[in-house]
């Protein structure tokens, strides 16, 4: 059991590693922080066509090296998140302001498993707001609200790897981000995405996990990664997500 300052996270006793477990018919899948031995997992998925083309932010070819630098970022502020809620209580529990896991993997029968792919929430970037100097005033108001604020705007990230697709198993684990870990812990209030324009598969996964559609921004989104820089502006739909009681 892992204490309850990081309720519901369990905690795995061989490993060491917290998790949270999708319900069924998904309870073989389980989400976990990254591992140093995800490099080669994600570099495979990241240079795959069926996964980057609709993920703006990951360079072309992705290299071991840059799975390496993003394991030890993400690492770093799993391990913050975790030590901010161990300095909660019972009576006063930490609300923090993202997840600390959020590697999908599908538990085998003896015990082993396999990576599946990345849900991450983290406080919004506004990539979909037209105007920069609206966008650059939005993202330091948003950065500016304490954890809790019940104001902070969110965005999500997520990818699966190709051969488990169509499953329902993202839907499934978005549902439990958010309902189980960002509502509870994070007093998430608001969510909002952008998917790439014609992504069916990711706008069919925010429609179903309670996201509503606000509209769509052509031809906006400039990417600016290497190796991606040049290509066609990105047009992009908007969806957003409100708590309800
Ligand atoms: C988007 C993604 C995470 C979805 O994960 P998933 O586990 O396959 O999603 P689910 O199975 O829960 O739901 C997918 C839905 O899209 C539908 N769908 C998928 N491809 C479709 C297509 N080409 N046309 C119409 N519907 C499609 C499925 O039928 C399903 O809807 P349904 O339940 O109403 O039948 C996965 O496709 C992925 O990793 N894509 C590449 C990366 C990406 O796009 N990330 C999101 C960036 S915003």
């Amino acid at each position: 059991m892992a204490p309850s300052t990081l309720h519901p996270l369990q905690l795995n006793p061989q490993t060491g590693e917290h998790y949270l477990r999708l319900p069924p018919p998904h309870q073989n899948i389980i989400i976990t922080p990254l591992r140093p031995t995800d490099a080669d997992a994600i570099a495979q998925n990241l240079n795959d066509i069926r996964v980057y083309d609709n993920l703006s932010n990951v360079p072309h070819p992705y290299t071991q090296k840059h799975a390496e630098e993003w394991i030890k970022r993400v690492r770093s502020r799993s391990d913050e998140l975790l030590e901010r809620l161990r300095e909660g209580s019972d009576d006063e529990p930490k609300v923090v302001d993202g997840c600390p896991v959020m590697t999908l993997r599908e538990v085998k029968g003896d015990g082993t498993d396999i990576f599946l792919g990345d849900l991450t929430i983290a406080r919004s970037s506004f990539a979909e707001v037209v105007d920069p100097d609206e966008r650059a005033h939005l993202r330091n108001e948003n950065e500016a609200r304490p954890n809790g604020d019940p104001g902070i705007v969110y965005m999500i990230g997520d990818y699966l790897v190709p051969s488990h697709h169509g499953r329902g198993i993202m839907t499934a684990a978005m549902r439990t981000l958010i309902i189980d870990w960002a509502v509870p812990r994070m007093d998430c209030r608001k969510i909002m995405l952008n998917v790439r324009k014609g992504n069916v598969a990711s706008r069919r996964v925010f429609e179903k996990s309670g996201f509503k559609f606000k509209g769509i921004v052509e031809d906006h989104l400039e990417l600016t990664v290497p190796g991606r820089v040049g290509s066609p502006k990105w047009s992009l739909e908007i969806f957003e997500w409100t708590y309800q009681e």
